[in-house]
């Protein structure tokens, strides 16, 4: 039998050694906790004891004030530069468009000309799209929300769709509620998001397929789903399509067909986000991809 001391001791040490265990435990919780939201602000509690787990949430706190520093850094970064570049884009489009109309241009340089034009046309599309997403991670991209019969959205969206459809050669269906569906949300904002899906739709289904946009509503909720009969999405690539400047290889390699950067469904995700919904993705590659947009009907349960 050990003797009653070295008992005791053993006992001791098994206490402290599980009470710093538990506290180092509690930390690596909350620092995942911080460090993978949007909750970068917050900060660990600090014990009063400057103990040896005291000085390591101290660290940990200055790290992590380093960190949002310099992520605030980035998104201003990224905001202050998309902003910086629209001036000269404006007046690069206007200097291109005047020069287009003058009188008995060369056939080459007129067709320069209008290259040039679409170039500047996607620039624009990629800083606005920049700007939206700088803006919506420093939380200063408020919704305008104003009851809207989402319906008349949906209508307004078709002639686009359909003549974008038309263009590829590709069916398009849509089916929406007989009654209506009146919802606080900011119709801007919904309108990029619809449209998004649309042009993606279309983007990614060869000539002779199909694209379905269908509203409904249920259990509080409305839905509205874009369906194709596309390419499809590999399952390896799903995680990865909502993310900023993402493109599947396809997409990428064959740019000249397929024009993007890779910003639209991560804008389309904050959209619905920020209205209190999600987005969601079902895909089969080869067969198609449908994506759905589900958000609460009542705004005061949205502005979460
Ligand atoms: N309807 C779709 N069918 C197949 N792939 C799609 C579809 N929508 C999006 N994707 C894939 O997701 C990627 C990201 O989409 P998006 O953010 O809109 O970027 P972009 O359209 O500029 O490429 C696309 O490049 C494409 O690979
Ligand atoms: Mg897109």
């Amino acid at each position: 039998m050990l003797p009653f001391g070295v008992g005791v001791a053993l006992l001791m040490g098994l206490w402290i050694a599980r009470r710093a265990l538990a506290a180092v435990d509690m930390i690596i919780t909350e620092v995942r906790e911080i460090t993978d939201g949007r909750s970068l602000h917050r900060r660990l509690a600090e014990p009063m004891e400057k103990d040896e787990i005291g000085r390591l949430i101290e660290t940990l706190n200055q790290m992590m004030t380093r960190l949002e520093r310099s992520f605030a850094a980035l998104r201003r970064f990224t905001a202050d530069a998309s902003h910086e570049l629209k001036t000269p884009l404006t007046v690069l489009r206007a200097g291109v468009e005047r020069a287009i109309t003058t009188p008995n241009l060369p056939q080459d340089t007129l067709a320069t000309l209008e290259e040039t034009l679409q170039v500047i046309q996607r620039m624009t599309e990629l800083v606005d799209a920049l700007l939206t997403l700088a803006r919506a991670d420093e939380g200063i991209a408020p919704l305008h929300r104003e009851p809207v019969d989402l319906r008349e959205i949906v209508e307004e969206l078709r002639e686009t769709g359909e003549l974008l459809a038309e263009e590829s050669g590709i069916r398009m269906e849509v089916a929406t509620a007989p009654e209506p569906m009146v919802v606080s949300v900011d119709a801007t904002r919904i309108r990029q998001l619809i449209l998004n899906l649309l042009t993606n739709a279309v983007k990614y289904t060869p000539t002779g397929g199909m694209v379905r946009m269908q509203l409904g509503a249920a259990n509080g909720r409305i839905t509205l789903s874009v369906a194709d009969t596309g390419i499809g999405i590999a399952p390896g690539d799903l995680p990865h399509i909502f993310d900023r400047f993402w493109r599947a290889d396809s997409a990428r390699t064959r740019t000249g067909e397929r024009p993007g950067a890779g910003l639209g469904l991560a804008i389309c995700k904050w959209i619905a986000e920020a209205h209190g919904g999600h987005i969601d993705v079902v895909s089969r590659p080869g067969r198609g991809t449908t994506f759905t947009v589900s958000i609460p009907r009542d705004a005061a349960s949205a502005d979460s």
